[in-house]
């Protein structure tokens, strides 16, 4: 079969969903490629780079079209384009199928199959294939570099012969893809970051990329008015407020905010009202990412960018992929090639259309002639949707008793353990000489206090544990060496395999700590 990219017909876009390396993986699935000529100009691959990775250069989109059993694209097809579809075609695109009922009716009428690359269901197998992360992604580090381009001052701080500049403060609402790629971009150019989000499960990823989670002074006020007594539900007029008085007291500080907030087919929430930009101070500079879903700041004109009466600029750009395009071809080409190696199992140049596979079901918006939108739900769960352990709420007696019951199991099971060790050390006693009684009682005890200390630490520590037993090889090490020079073969021998044990233990968690340690370096 032949997969074929033709040039994108939106003005000013810049991306192509074919690049002549995911070309190249994709004649290793037994595909023949085609690239309509130009199509990947824009994004700095020319026809000849194609036609060197043995893709077929072809004229015009006609000839794409109708020679192509798969076509592979960016945008949502205009009318035109699915006008040329056929039962035989397979259309692998962003498709915007909630919002595109036209779109669906004339895929259905055409008999043809498409797969719309927003639907790839967020279950981990397919997050090679999740094309609005890698989107998001990129829009998230593009915002931080915009801003930066509308900013009149470095993002960090410097102390120079010809003065001291402060760091920018830049806060960032929504740490979702888009957020954390800009939370990311602006702690590594050295601006001190805020980010907000009303998932306050990623305050600690906020916080381990190096910048502060802005917490809402919530929780207090609702105890003292409220009957529910906890924390109330992100969508109640308190936590707006709450979230509002917040971004008020910060307004005046912050010198770039990135706003990603949004929840799936829902138009943007207004998070930074007109007050707010009124109190920011004069160059500062918002970008809004969610200006194609009405903006999540007051003021924002999409596509366009705005400065106001105070001097605060406003940008409400939504093509930041695609001002990146060398960069976003490259992922969404890698997205769509990871869509076809699980469409072709066989890797023998057919697609295999499985509508048992939750991805592939997830993504098909229309299937021989049929509108298969919406999906059912994954049998995956989402990565996201982590169930949540059920524990039942315990009254205080209840509590005690359990703590009484586990605290008596314990004892029961180291007295036990004691008497099985004393019997041993008794029995042996009888037998053995006083000399070798006293080390072993000493090796006995080790054994049980050791058993003890490392059964009780929990597994996420025991490779920190590995560098502390480290000390405890260095006395092995030294004991050894001291019986090395006292004689017989066998202690010599018996010296020797505990040095050498004790040495892998040692060099082992030497290199343990070092790769732990690298993971948190910046390289
Ligand atoms: P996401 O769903 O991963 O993240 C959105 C985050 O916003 C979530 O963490 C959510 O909890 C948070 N959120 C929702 N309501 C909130 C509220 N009221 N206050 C604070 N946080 C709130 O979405 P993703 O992929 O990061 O995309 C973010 C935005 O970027 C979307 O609007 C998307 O359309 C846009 N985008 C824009 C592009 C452009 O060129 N302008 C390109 C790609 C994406």
């Amino acid at each position: 079969m032949k997969i074929g990219t033709p040039k994108e017909l939106e003005a000013g876009e810049n991306r192509v969903a074919m690049t002549p390396d995911s070309a190249r993986q994709l004649q290793k699935l037994g595909y023949d490629c085609a690239i309509e000529t130009g199509a990947g100009q824009a994004a700095g691959f020319a026809d000849a780079d194609y036609a060197d990775a043995g893709v077929t250069v072809v004229d015009s989109a006609d000839a794409l079209w109708s020679e192509s059993d798969i076509i592979a694209k960016v945008r949502i097809p205009l009318k035109d384009e699915l006008e040329r579809l056929t039962p035989e075609k397979t259309l692998i695109t962003f498709f915007n199928p909630g919002g595109n009922e036209e779109g669906l009716e004339l895929a259905k009428a055409k008999g043809a199959n498409v797969i719309a690359m927003e639907m790839v269901p967020r279950i981990s197998r397919a997050q090679k294939m999740d094309a609005l992360s890698s989107m998001a992604n990129i829009a998230g580090y593009r915002a931080v570099i915009e801003a930066g381009n509308n900013f009149g001052r470095f993002f960090t701080g410097q102390v120079t012969a010809a003065g001291k500049v402060p760091p920018a403060k830049v806060l960032v609402v929504g740490a979702g893809v888009a957020g954390l790629a800009a939370i990311g971009t602006s702690t590594s150019l050295g601006a001190i970051t805020y980010a907000f989000d009303v998932r306050p499960e990623v305050a600690e990823q906020v916080e381990s990329m190096g910048a502060e989670f802005v917490y809402l002074d919530f929780e207090e006020e609702q105890q003292d008015g409220a009957a529910t007594g906890g924390y109330a539900a992100v969508s109640s007029p308190e936590f707006r407020e709450a979230q509002l008085a917040k971004f008020r007291e910060l307004a005046p500080e912050v010198d770039i905010v990135i706003t990603t907030a949004l929840i799936p087919n829902r138009e943007a929430p207004k998070l930074w009202l007109a007050d707010m930009i009124a109190a920011m101070k004069p160059g500062s500079v918002i970008v809004d990412l969610a200006a194609e879903k009405g903006g999540n700041a007051e003021g924002t004109v999409m596509d366009e960018k705005v400065v106001t009466d105070n001097g605060v600029t406003i940008i409400g750009y939504t093509d930041f992929p695609s001002r990146m395009a060398a960069q976003s071809s490259t992922l969404y080409a890698t997205n769509i090639r990871h869509m076809m190696t699980d469409l072709t199992p066989e890797k023998d140049g057919q697609i295999n259309h499985d509508m048992e596979d939750d991805v592939i079901r997830g993504a098909t918006v229309a299937y021989q002639g049929e509108i298969t939108f919406p999906p059912p739900p994954p049998k995956v769960k989402a990565i996201a949707a982590k169930p949540k352990e059920v524990v039942p709420e315990l009254t205080p007696e209840e509590k005690r008793a359990q703590e009484v019951a586990a605290f008596k199991a314990q004892t029961k099971q180291q007295v036990t353990l004691l008497a099985v060790g004393a019997a041993l050390i008794l029995g042996v006693g009888l037998i053995a000489p006083a000399s070798f009684m006293q080390h072993f009682i000493v090796f006995v005890l080790s054994v049980f206090v050791g058993f003890q200390v490392i059964w009780n630490v929990s597994h996420s520590l025991h490779t920190p544990l590995m560098a502390v037993t480290n000390a405890i090889s260095s006395i092995i090490i030294l004991g050894a060496l001291m019986q090395i020079g006292s004689g017989g073969a066998l202690v010599v021998i018996l010296a020797a395999i505990s040095v050498f044990f004790a040495g892998i233990n040692i060099f082992g968690g030497f290199l343990v700590t070092r790769r732990m340690l690298a993971m948190f370096q910046k390289s």
